[in-house]
C-alpha cells in the first residue's frame, strides 16, 4: 500500500501513519552538514539511528519524560505521535565544542562550569540563527510557561543521557532536541520529538577522546560507519544482522 509522504527532510522521511495523529519516521542514510553545504551517505546510519533513538526515547518514557515515540516498526521505521513541532532547536552543552567553542574563542574539550541551554530558530534559509528566550516569546513561537517546561525537560534529558553514555564510556559533549505540541481533548502537552542519535549528539570516547558522532562526517575523519556502529553496540542495540545487512533498501516507497 502506498502511503502519503508528508515531508522529506535531510535525514528522515515522514509518512502518514496507520491511525490519525500518528506518523511514520523513515530513517535515511543521507547525511548533511553545515546546513546542506556538505552532503553524503553514511551506510547503515538509518538503521542504527532508528535503533538508538528507539532505545533512548523508550528509556526517557520509562522515567516519565513524555516523548512522541510509540514503537519501532522495522529496520528503518518507527511509529510516532504526530506533533506540531516548535520552530526551535534546543541545544544542551556540557563541554565546549563546535560553534560554541568558535563563538567564544575557546578550545574544544573544556568542560563548562555548568550545563548551558541554547535556542536556535529552525530555518534553513537563515542558517538556524541563535536566539534568546525573548525572541521566542515575543515572536510567539512558545509561551514563557512552555519554554520553562522545555528547559526543565531538556535538563532532565541531559542528566539521564550523561549517565547513560558515561556508563558506555562516552562523554556527552552536547546535543540537540526538538519538542512538539500534542493535543489531547483540548489539552496541550509538550513532548520530546524528532530523534536522539549520533546525528544530534556529540559523543567522545572517555578513554581515547575519539569522536563517535557526525563530526567524523563533518570533518572528513573517516570511520563514520564504524563510530555509529560502536555507539549502537555499546548501548546494546546493534542489530543482530551483520554490517552488510545494514545497507538495506536504498529506495523508499
Ligand atoms: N512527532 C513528529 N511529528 C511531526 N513532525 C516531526 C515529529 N518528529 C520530528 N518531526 C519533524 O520531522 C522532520 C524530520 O526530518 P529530518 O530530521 O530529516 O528534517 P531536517 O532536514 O533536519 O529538517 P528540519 O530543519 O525541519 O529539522 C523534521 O522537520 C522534524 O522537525
Ligand atoms: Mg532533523
Amino acid at each position: 500500500m502506498r502511503r502519503r509522504r508528508i515531508y522529506e527532510g535531510k535525514g528522515k522521511v515522514l509518512f502518514e501513519g496507520p491511525e490519525p495523529g500518528t506518523v511514520v519516521q523513515y530513517f535515511k542514510d543521507d547525511a548533511t552538514a553545515f546546513n546542506n553545504k556538505k552532503t553524503g551517505t553514511i551506510t547503515g546510519k538509518g538503521v542504527l539511528n532508528n535503533r538508538i533513538s528507539e532505545f533512548i526515547m523508550s528509556r526517557l518514557n520509562d522515567i516519565g519524560v513524555p516523548t512522541h515515540f510509540m514503537r519501532r516498526l522495522n529496520m528503518r521505521e518507527q511509529l510516532v505521535r504526530e506533533v506540531e513541532i516548535l520552530p526551535i532547536e534546543v541545544v544542551v552543552r556540557n563541554v565546549a565544542a563546535g560553534s560554541f567553542a568558535k563563538r567564544f574563542g575557546l578550545e574544544e574539550g573544556g568542560r563548562l562550569p555548568r550545563s548551558i541551554i541554547e535556542y536556535y530558530y529552525k530555518s534553513d534559509e537563515l542558517d538556524d540563527p541563535l536566539i534568546t528566550e525573548e525572541h521566542i516569546t515575543a515572536m510567539g513561537w512558545a509561551a514563557t510557561q512552555d519554554l520553562d517546561e522545555v528547559m526543565q525537560m531538556s535538563l532532565r534529558v541531559n542528566d539521564f543521557l550523561q549517565g547513560l553514555f558515561i556508563g558506555c564510556g562516552l562523554t556527552l559533549v552536547d546535543f540537540k532536541l526538538e519538542f512538539g505540541r500534542l493535543w489531547e481533548d483540548e489539552e496541550m502537552r509538550l513532548v520530546l520529538a524528532d530523534e536522539i542519535s549520533p546525528d544530534s549528539c556529540r559523543l567522545w570516547d572517555v578513554e581515547s577522546g575519539e569522536r563517535m558522532d557526525k563530526d567524523r562526517f563533518r570533518r572528513d575523519m573517516g570511520g563514520v560507519e564504524e563510530a555509529y556502529q560502536e555507539v549502537a553496540r555499546r548501548l546494546g542495540v546493534l542489530p543482530e544482522a551483520g554490517p552488510l545487512d545494514l545497507k538495506g533498501p536504498k529506495t523508499v516507497q
